[in-house]
């Protein structure tokens, strides 16, 4: 006989925190009232009296302090309670918190809400008091056909309704309000409980619905199966299975519970099914026997019921729904038997609103309460520490603010982790006053990490190092013999001048700097100076550029008999003298010789007769002779032709004043 238990069965988290906490209450103060039964289901309630748990009405409470049961109560009901100083424990279930939160938020303005459940069950009774509008309730298509018209209103549903009639009855709405808003209010373990009551159902000969019979939810399984299975009966106790409720043998038995049966009902069915089965099948004398396999087959039972089960250990990260969210801390449906809690100091997302879905991770399975403990923090600063250890591992930078100044260095943040930042490890250079960092973002490579300590030590100076090599690369990937750059001087030495290429240096040899002789660099470049010069070699892996500046200018030979036409007269400066003539420099690294016959007009002993070093010159060009590099000029020739001229203006002088005279005549 195959025997399938439904995948959700038995109590539901609300219920469950709901006992739990009541046993708590009954056990520290020596017995409790709660405000109606906890559940619907009559041996929960026989359990719960005898360890102190005793139902009442608002009318009879005994004791001091009171329970408000999963079911919720209106805010009318909490003030009587209050009226009466009670000290109230509210057990509402989270979901219905929502679904009352929801009504009274959408009614502030007397807005309608139409109410969509048994308008019996305490749930709703409870849930007309949130409503600050005019409120219809709804439990059928039928009922919601026979609403007159509405303008507008919003739709909510029992937490425990049947999923397929609610949107059934939300189509029926649509019809009769024009603005119609819906909220889905069903709560997650109705919902699972029915989508796995139905696929059980659809594959079983038999169902059994174990549960209190004046159970809403219970009530609500039992009519589903039946739609689907008819052999769907619903029992309360083990006993209340007859014999020959199914073909023991070959009969596929499904089971279900509702949200109020605990684990000892639903375990007592499966029992009881095993024992018919084994009962029909052994002989007096095997009774022992079938006795263990009873026993092994309650193991399998729970072991199946264990499996459906979320299973939860601290570390372990799980999602959830967020089901109630107070001043001190957010309670989050995990799927598990319990709600989770998150403090708010745990909470990541202070602004988190019910309905959300997020991540946790779990601290304890059981607090003090109850509750499975969660932390969101914890996750985030995981990620955050993963994230750092990737970052560390694959040399990434991380960006950090400069938040203090220690001893020996700086303390940083990077996502909120303290990182040391050693003086040496700041700057290219040694920096005396760090104070100039604080508050300043700063780029940073993780040269330690310890995840165990949460240590880490950065470096600015690795990154600034790397940003200087591949700035380097850069320059040098653009650098090209033969090409023409810009650069600025840097500094001059007495064999040449250093020139900085976008963060590189070249040297430009004294020689050359100029076409002509240069006794220091000096006297061609200064500091600071932006020069064009031309890329003569470059040697990457010794880092060595040289450069010319001379090179960006024409050779002073070049094209030398147009820019000295042999007659011409021009300047020169007297650069060197020897026994047989003086040097006259025309242009930068261009020499021409007046020979001692052409330094004067008339015969002289020695150069130093006519001429001095440094002295300005007019010279005529004689002769060029570019493949000898050879220029000869005559300072003699300038002085006849002086003379000449002289002689000539001489002359013509008086014919000038003849002129002027006749004119004066006239
Ligand atoms: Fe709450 Fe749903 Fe159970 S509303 S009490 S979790 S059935």
């Amino acid at each position: 006989m195959p025997i399938i238990m439904a995948k959700h069965a038995g109590f539901c988290s609300g219920v469950s925190r709901a006992v739990n906490q009541a046993l708590k209450l009954a056990e520290k103060h020596k017995g409790i009232n709660t405000l109606g039964e906890l559940v619907h289901n009559q041996s929960v309630i026989d359990a719960l009296a005898q360890a102190g748990v005793v139902a009442n009405n608002l009318s009879n409470i005994v004791s001091k302090e009171v329970i408000i049961r999963s079911h919720g109560v209106s805010p009318q009901v909490i003030d009587e309670l209050k009226s009466q100083n009670k000290v109230i424990y509210d057990l509402t279930c989270p979901f219905v918190s929502r679904l009352h939160q929801k009504v009274a938020d959408y009614s502030e303005n007397g807005l309608p809400v139409i109410l969509v459940g048994d308008p019996a069950h305490p749930e709703i009774i409870g849930t007309i008091g949130w409503c600050k509008g005019q409120t219809y309730i709804v439990n059928t298509i039928e009922e919601a056909s026979a609403l007159p018209h509405i303008d507008t209103a919003l739709a909510v549903a029992q937490t425990t309704f049947r999923k397929d009639l609610w949107q059934s009855v939300c189509e029926v709405l649509k019809q009769k309000v024009s603005n119609l808003s819906i909220m889905d209010t069903i709560c997650t373990a109705t919902i699972q409980r029915q989508s796995a009551a139905v696929e059980l159902a659809k594959q079983a000969d038999a169902m059994i619905v174990v549960g209190g019979k004046n159970s809403a939810n219970t009530q609500k399984l039992y009519r589903t199966c039946k739609e689907l299975c008819s052999r769907t009966i619903l029992v309360e106790r083990a006993e209340e299975i007859s014999s020959g409720f199914a073909d023991i043998k070959s009969d596929i038995i499904g089971i279900t519970a509702g949200a109020s049966t605990p684990e000892w009902s639903l375990k007592e069915v499966v029992t009881r099914m095993t024992d018919i089965e084994k009962m029909e099948q052994v002989t007096p004398e095997e009774v022992t026997s079938v006795e263990n396999a009873v026993e092994n087959a309650n193991a399998d039972f729970m072991a199946q019921v264990e499996a459906t089960m979320v299973r939860i250990h601290p570390g372990q990260v799980i999602k959830g729904t967020v089901v109630q969210i107070t001043e001190a801390d957010v309670c989050v449906d995990i799927g598990y038997k319990t709600e989770g809690r998150i403090a708010r100091e745990d909470l990541a997302d202070q602004d988190v609103k019910l309905g959300d879905e997020i991540e946790a991770e779990v601290l304890k399975s059981k607090d003090s309460d109850g509750y499975v403990s969660l932390s969101q923090r914890n996750i985030i600063n995981r990620k955050v520490w993963d994230e750092l250890v990737a970052k560390y591992e694959n040399h990434e930078v991380v960006e950090a603010v400069a938040k203090d100044v220690v001893k020996g260095g700086v303390i940083a943040r990077i996502n909120g982790v303290r990182a040391f930042i050693p003086a040496s490890q700041i700057a290219l250079r040694f920096i005396d006053n760090l104070e100039q960092f604080k508050g300043q973002t700063l780029r940073l490579h993780i040269i330690e990490l310890d995840q165990q300590k949460k240590r880490i030590v950065a470096s600015r100076k690795s990154v600034l190092l790397e940003e200087e090599k591949s700035k380097k690369e850069e320059a040098w990937n653009k650098l090209e013999v033969g090409k023409v750059v810009e650069g600025v001087v840097r500094r001059l030495t007495n064999f040449g001048a250093f020139v900085d290429l976008d963060g590189i240096d070249g040297l430009i040899h004294v020689t050359d700097l100029s076409w002509g002789r240069v006794k220091h660099p000096g006297d061609v470049v200064k500091p600071d100076q932006k020069v064009l010069v031309k890329i003569l070699s470059l040697d990457e892996e010794n880092q060595r550029i040289q450069l010319g500046l001379k090179q960006t200018s024409e050779h002073p030979w070049e094209n030398i008999e147009e820019k000295f036409p042999v007659g011409s007269v021009v300047e020169g400066k007297v650069v060197r003298i020897t026994a047989f003539g003086a040097f006259v420099e025309l242009a930068d690294g261009l020499d021409g010789l007046v020979h001692i016959s052409q330094c004067a007009l008339n015969r002289i002993n020695k150069v130093e007769d006519a001429v001095h070093v440094g002295q300005d010159v007019r010279v005529k060009v004689l002769s060029v002779n570019p493949e000898d590099r050879r220029i000869s000029l005559s300072i003699r020739e300038v002085l006849a032709d002086e003379a000449l001229d002289t002689d000539l203006d001489d002359l013509a002088m008086p014919s000038a004043e003849v002129e002027v005279s006749e004119v004066e005549e006239e």
